[in-house]
């Protein structure tokens, strides 16, 4: 699908279907107003008992005095309540209905919108990931695909072009290859998407972009003295990766941002067995790897100016002969001893070595991402990831960018009072918390491996897939990854 930003009048588009706004009460948007007065009216008589509901569509064909085939009107709501919410419910259900309709080409009169206190470019940014996610499809594995891919080849966003404009579709297009690649990864079934599938289809971006790999295979790993991830792999017959990526955009002189994300390509629970209902969402548990991968490919398409690492510790938490077993306890990388008292407590156990490991990059922040939690699902649902930070600026600047793409956060504490709850009598700390705050512990035993790093952590178990019939990977927290890359590019 093809974005181009033109300048071009609703009643005079050549396009297959012009798509404009309605505000509840009838009221016409600008763009709706134009269509109605060449049509003569016959818009607004069409109307009939439309109500501007934000998200209803109605299609009218051939109005007289209008180039377009098909204009299709897009309820905004109560013009005084119009925000970011609305603007993207609006995006969504013209998706949607242009999905039904077939049309080769359609121009979204929606983008000249004024959404709240954003820039025109914000518009574009939101235009362009809400067609792109709704477009989106995962049928690889049908045999019989459902229906032919849908037609629409051509999305012409009606406004008079600039650099500014320019930057924010080459953003939104590069974001949404991004997504989508995190989505397909995330939706891909574990006998695919292996710790080495998730390596190849690194070696795929690093060749396509020329990005920098290294894969660490379990020798290296041994001979780092990765103790705690390599007892989360050791029950799988699939060898553990630990992938890493580097795209370098930014300044020499600048210090490089690490994006360090959970790859559980499944997650059984190992010895501490998970219970069999959804357990097939499991294969989700690599969604923080996928958005590492979805980030790095987006911010090396658009030439982002910055340098970023991405480390993805990669394998498969199973039961077996050779699995850990509760009491365990293992050496990780940083030299501190974990008693594992719970084995589908393995998120953290990968990335405390790989996050140990991330601090010879010599980084400027680091930041993982990871479906770490069952608790942060009952704390925060499905809308905003756990936000846990040991620096409150980078905090901030996590929720703003969070907030900017609509890829929300909410920051949860990692004050020291709960890190007793870790107390292990036989090693330096255990891999549980108890029932109590159960993703802050899980943030504050990363915190014991990230004390000279300004970091912070992502909880996405909330996020990064849905259940039920729309199951599928949402390729969050990609959005806000991207942005916030290019917003702390922008600092200092
Ligand atoms: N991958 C899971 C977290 C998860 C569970 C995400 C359900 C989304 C939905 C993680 O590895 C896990 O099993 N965590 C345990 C930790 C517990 C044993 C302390 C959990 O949340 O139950
Ligand atoms: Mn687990
Ligand atoms: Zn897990």
């Amino acid at each position: 699908m093809e974005f181009s930003i033109k300048a071009l009048s609703p009643e005079a588009a050549k396009a297959g279907c012009v798509v404009v706004g309605i505000h509840s009460g009838k009221q016409l948007t600008p763009a709706a107003r134009r269509v109605d007065q060449a049509a003569r009216g016959a818009l607004r008589k069409a109307l009939g008992d439309v109500s501007g509901k934000t998200g209803s569509t109605l299609l009218l064909r051939g109005l007289p005095g209008v180039a377009a085939e098909r204009v299709l009107l897009v309820g905004l709501g109560e013009r005084r309540e119009f925000a970011e919410a609305q603007f993207r419910d609006a995006v969504r259900a013209a998706a949607n209905a242009l999905k039904e309709l077939g049309a080769k080409d359609a121009a979204l009169f929606l983008v000249d919108a004024k959404v709240g206190a954003r820039a025109p470019g914000w518009n574009v940014r939101h235009a362009v990931l809400g067609m792109r996610e709704a477009f989106y499809r995962f049928d690889q594995l049908k045999t019989q695909k459902k229906a032919p891919q849908p037609a629409l080849h051509q999305v012409f966003l009606p406004l008079s072009s600039n650099s500014k404009l320019q930057d924010a579709l080459a953003e939104a297009s590069a974001t949404a290859d991004g997504t989508a690649l995190a989505r397909t990864l995330g939706n891909l079934p574990a006998n695919i998407c292996t710790p080495a599938y998730l390596a190849a289809e690194a070696a795929k971006l690093a060749r396509q972009f020329k990005l920098g790999i290294e894969v660490l295979e379990r020798r290296d790993m041994e001979k780092l003295g990765m103790g705690a991830l390599l007892s989360v792999a050791r029950a799988s017959h699939q060898p553990a990766k630990l992938i890493v990526l580097r795209y370098a955009g930014g300044a020499k002189a600048r210090k490089p941002l690490v994006l360090v994300g959970k790859g559980i390509t499944f997650d059984t629970g190992g010895i501490s067995l998970k219970p069999a209902g959804e357990m097939d969402e499991m294969k989700f548990d690599m969604s923080g790897a996928a958005s590492v991968l979805g980030t790095l490919k987006a911010l090396a398409a658009m030439r982002a100016p910055v340098s970023v690492v991405g480390v993805m510790p990669a394998c498969e938490n199973m039961p077996g002969g050779a699995a850990s077993k509760p009491g365990d306890v293992v050496t990780t990388l940083s030299g501190q001893t974990v008693e594992i008292l719970n084995t589908d407590a393995e998120g953290r156990l990968i990335l405390c070595d790989a996050l140990a490991y991330a601090a010879r990059f010599n980084p400027e922040v680091v930041v993982d991402i990871a479906t770490l939690t069952g608790a942060c699902v009952i704390a925060l649902g499905h809308v905003a990831s756990g936000l846990f930070a040991n620096d409150q600026k980078l905090a901030d600047e996590l929720r703003e960018a969070a907030d900017d793409a609509c890829d929300r956060v909410w920051q949860m504490p990692l004050w020291e009072d709960y890190q007793e709850q870790l107390r292990s009598n036989f090693a330096d700390m255990a891999n549980i918390g108890g029932r109590p705050a159960g993703s802050i512990t899980a943030a504050c035993f990363l915190a014991r491996f990230t004390r000279k790093l300004r970091w912070a952590h992502l909880d996405i178990a909330g996020t990064a897939w849905k259940s039920g019939r729309e199951k599928g990977s949402t390729g969050r927290p990609v959005p806000l990854l991207v942005r916030f890359a290019l917003r702390h590019a922008e600092r200092k």
